[in-house]
């Protein structure tokens, strides 16, 4: 029993310690998310959908809840934002080609229809989108893609 006692009182050290380090924050002033929209033009119902299932990952602005600020969740957490926005980030859709955004929506695409986005480790607390939604999103994209066909 002594080792064990020994064992949770290190665990417990290299808990209190793992908090000082604390991963740089996806916290930009505002979103940046005017060109994406203007020019995918998603609906009301969409954008809603964007903000509250998708942002946090895909944008430079993420709303961290309490416990993102508890580590190892913390460090969890800002790795799924920092690898989400490595691949689709509407911050930077200025800066993507009418190719790259194209491809982007097409994966966009893929992704949601087969149930991979939002992220699984997401949607446990903050809610699935439903049939309907997943709809929506696919109608929207569908349409945005021929914007950059030419
Ligand atoms: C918790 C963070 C998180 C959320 C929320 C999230 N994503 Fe992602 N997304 C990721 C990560 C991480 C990747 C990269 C790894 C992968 O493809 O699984 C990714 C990849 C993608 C890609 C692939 C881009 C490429 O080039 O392969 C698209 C598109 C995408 N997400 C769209 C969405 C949409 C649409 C939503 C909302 C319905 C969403 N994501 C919600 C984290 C997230």
């Amino acid at each position: 029993m002594k080792i064990v006692k020994k064992i949770l009182i290190l665990l417990l050290i290299a808990l209190v310690g793992i908090q000082f380090y604390r991963p740089a924050k996806n916290n930009a002033e505002y979103r940046e998310v005017a060109a994406f929209e203007q020019e995918t033009k998603p609906s009301k119902e969409v954008l809603t959908l964007l903000e509250s299932k998708c942002y946090d990952c895909h944008s430079n602005k993420s709303t961290y809840p309490w416990y993102a600020e508890v580590a190892p969740i913390s460090l969890w957490i800002g790795h799924h934002i920092e690898e989400g926005n490595e691949h689709f980030n509407v911050s930077k859709w200025e800066t993507y080609s009418d190719k790259k955004k194209d491809h982007k929506l097409e994966e966009l695409i893929e992704e949601v229809e087969e149930g991979e986005m939002p992220l699984k480790s997401y949607t446990l607390l903050h809610g699935n989108i439903t049939d309907t939604e997943k709809q929506a999103l696919l109608t929207w994209a569908q349409e945005a893609r021929k914007t950059y066909k030419h």
